[in-house]
């Protein structure tokens, strides 16, 4: 007899992907417009839908909810259109929340907005002191942090974080405007010691930082240049469920295969600003 195993159970039932409930930051699209141009994603000649982009958000926050996810908000401030970009607030690790300094000053009031949200929540704040741009260049891979730059965060910052956190951070440098945040090209599918895993486009690197991530990552996901091109990996994963862009097809295939639970949202309203999943997203790790 014939035993058909559907790939739900078959993911459920793979080895070693075990789901952790993250504590996240988001921050209502309430003000979300594109009013300026600092990414070539962003046509503020086009109309956008505030209306549109807050239902969409409203999706992202109740999958969250419903993985069980502890999810904290900020207060949208009126004329900071960006700020839904919670991943760009900072880095937070060990209870320490490194701040903000962003490269363009339409999002500069954004740094000591999501800084004083950290301070009244319990963290330590360290101000930076080099530009950087929070989550969206610096993602957490075991006990390494991957630290991107090229277009926003400047190298000095990862060696200030090399210094706050005590950890070996690993620069990887961007090529592609179009991927100018490393997590528009990094996808951290597994962040637990010992069974690092990630995804990434490769045509975003350098050719010296692709051979570091050839060399530490052999079995990572290569996504295509389709999936990269909906955001599809700018997504975030709880270890086993990981939200992705609803329109990354052939990624959402790979995880599956993979052992992982894709689960697909539309974000098409905040994609034209430049962002998707994992930029409405900052883990706060205590
Ligand atoms: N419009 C924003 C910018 O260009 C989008 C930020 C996307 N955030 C991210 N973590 N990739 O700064």
């Amino acid at each position: 007899m014939a035993v058909t195993v559907d790939p739900i159970t078959a993911a459920r039932t793979a080895p070693g992907r075990v789901p952790i409930a993250r504590s996240v930051l988001m921050c209502r699209p309430e003000h979300f417009t594109v009013v300026y141009r600092i990414n070539p994603w962003m046509d503020p000649a086009l109309p956008t839908d505030t209306d549109l982009a807050v239902r969409q958000w409203e999706m992202l926050y109740d999958t969250y909810v419903g993985l069980g996810f502890d999810v904290q908000l900020i207060d949208p401030v009126d004329g900071l259109p960006d700020m839904v970009y919670a991943a760009n607030g900072g880095m937070v690790v060990d209870g320490i929340a490194y701040g903000a300094s962003f490269t363009h000053p339409e999002r500069q009031p954004e740094g000591s907005a999501y800084m004083e949200w950290f301070a009244q929540n319990g963290f330590d704040v360290a101000e930076p002191e080099n530009v950087n741009e929070g989550e969206g260049d610096f993602l957490l891979v075991g006990d390494t942090i991957l630290a991107g730059t090229g277009f926003r965060s400047d190298s000095k910052s990862h060696e200030e974080i090399a210094r706050i956190y005590g950890r070996e951070v690993v620069t990887l440098t961007l090529v592609n405007p179009s991927f100018y945040h490393l997590d528009t090209a990094v996808a951290v599918l597994d962040s637990a010691t010992g069974q690092e895993h990630i995804a990434y486009l490769p045509s975003a690197f350098d050719e010296p930082s692709l051979e570091i991530l050839r060399a530490r990552h052999p079995d990572a996901i290569i996504v295509n240049e389709e999936d990269a091109a909906v955001l599809g990996l700018n997504s975030f994963s709880d270890g086993y469920n990981v939200v992705i862009a609803a329109r990354a097809k052939d990624f959402e295939r790979q995880l599956r295969e993979r052992g992982y639970n894709p689960i697909g949202v539309d974000l098409s309203e905040l994609l034209r600003g430049g962002g998707g999943v994992k930029c409405c997203t900052l883990e706060l790790r205590r």
